[in-house]
């Protein structure tokens, strides 16, 4: 049953006003005291500005409903995806003007594992997934592991959707009459485009004409900055046989809280449902506890997240045009990425290597994202200014 009243309207965060920028909250000492991937995979004397962690700390009422957890001693299995689904309709209803019901959900243990599970619902060994490159790297590392082959079918220069190079992609995906899917990034890591909703009904048409299946990595829809709006993939016409994948651990910076929800449009139900069972085994019970509790009462906190990294990306728009005035950067409405390109630098294929040997700052490599990747490194923005301001100093010292 659905939740009422004070769970989908509350803010817990807000009755005070707005909660302060989370991204000036924790100091470099601080944040190095984290032991999490961005802050122990590189030397202490390195900036670390690459992999999709925040340096925020976690919201107040997510860190409520975790201890409280703790307190139950309420950390056995998950009791099904009800609770996630509710919370996650919530948002939907009130972020998105939509909704869809948890009869069409599944848990998965993450974004990724979810979309490894979608892939196998619709297609087989050897069936080709169309990525739009450059794109986030494990779209490649994931899609090769499970036996599948990639299609690019890169974005256009302004970083946007191009349905002639789609349909190209289409074209060779389902040569020989093979089934295929779509897997889309929405909104796009690493370019932080932000997909309209003319552009995914164009996509729709073009998938339900060729019979491409769509799976919709849509982990970075509450991240679009004010001015913006994300449009889910399932509400467009021709979206209903689609698949999203949807998590609060990218917006509210809750990796480590393992959990995901698979979402079916009407027309993909069926097939969803043939889900196995074990597939649900996988997601944290203290980890759908947290991102419920985010998704219901740390929107006020995700408001002033957002503000903050639309603050960012003017800064670094500054910052670049100061010092590096080669690097020319697409400025994207979603994600806390930023998608630099550095060409103009003379820095080779990977300048990420030169910043980071240079310079003591860690970005990812372009070449990674796939075509349209070399003389790109991607930057993440969900940092403080004082650190954002160090990290383009070092960059500028590094050319
Ligand atoms: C587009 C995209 N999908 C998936 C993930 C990873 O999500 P998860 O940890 O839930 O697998 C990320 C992380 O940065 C991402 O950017």
């Amino acid at each position: 049953m659905r939740t009422t009243g004070m769970d989908d309207q509350a803010d817990r965060d807000t009755p005070g006003g707005r909660p302060p920028n989370p991204l000036t909250r924790c100091t470099l000492e601080d944040l190095r005291r984290r032991t999490s991937a961005k802050w122990r995979a590189y030397d202490p004397d390195v900036l670390p500005l690459w992999v999709a962690e925040m340096d925020v700390p976690v919201a107040e009422p997510v860190a409520e409903a975790v201890q409280e957890a703790l307190r139950r001693g309420d950390t056995g299995y998950p009791a099904g995806p009800d609770e996630y689904a509710d919370a996650l309709d919530g948002f939907a209803r009130r972020r998105w003007d939509w909704e869809f019901p948890a009869s069409r959900t599944a848990l998965v243990p993450d974004v990724m594992l979810g979309v490894v599970e979608m892939l196998k619902l619709v297609t087989s060994p050897g069936d080709a997934v169309v990525v739009n490159a450059p794109v986030y790297t494990p779209f490649y590392q994931f899609v090769t592991h499970m036996d599948r082959r990639v299609v690019e079918a890169p974005l256009d220069a302004a970083g946007r959707l191009d349905p002639a190079t789609l349909e190209s992609a289409f074209t060779r995906a389902t040569g020989g009459g093979r089934r295929a899917a779509y897997l889309l990034c929405s909104p796009h890591n690493p370019t932080g485009t932000v997909h309209t909703a003319d552009e995914l009904a164009q996509v729709a048409a073009l998938a339900g004409a060729f019979g491409v299946r769509v799976v919709a990595d849509e982990i970075h829809a509450p991240l679009v900055l004010p001015g913006a709006r994300h449009v889910p993939y399932l509400s467009v016409p021709g979206g209903e046989t689609g698949f999203s994948l949807m998590s609060a651990s990218k917006a509210w910076n809750l990796a480590g809280l393992k959990a995901a929800l698979a979402v079916a449009g009407s027309g993909a139900a069926e097939e969803l449902a043939a889900l196995p069972e074990e597939v649900s085994h996988g997601p944290s019970h203290v980890g759908i506890i947290a991102h419920a509790a985010a998704l219901r009462h740390a929107t006020g906190w995700l408001d002033s997240l957002l503000a903050g990294l639309a603050d960012n990306r003017a800064l670094l728009a500054e910052l670049l045009a100061r010092h590096l005035p080669e690097v020319r950067c697409i400025p994207g409405e979603g994600t806390f990425l930023a998608w630099l390109d550095c060409r103009g630098l003379g820095l080779g294929d990977d300048p990420a290597a030169a910043f980071l040997e240079r310079g003591r700052v860690a970005l990812n490599s372009g070449p990674a994202f796939g075509t349209g990747g070399a003389g790109h490194a991607r930057l993440n923005l969900a940092t403080s200014p004082e650190i954002l301001r160090e990290a383009v100093r070092r960059m500028a010292s590094a050319v």
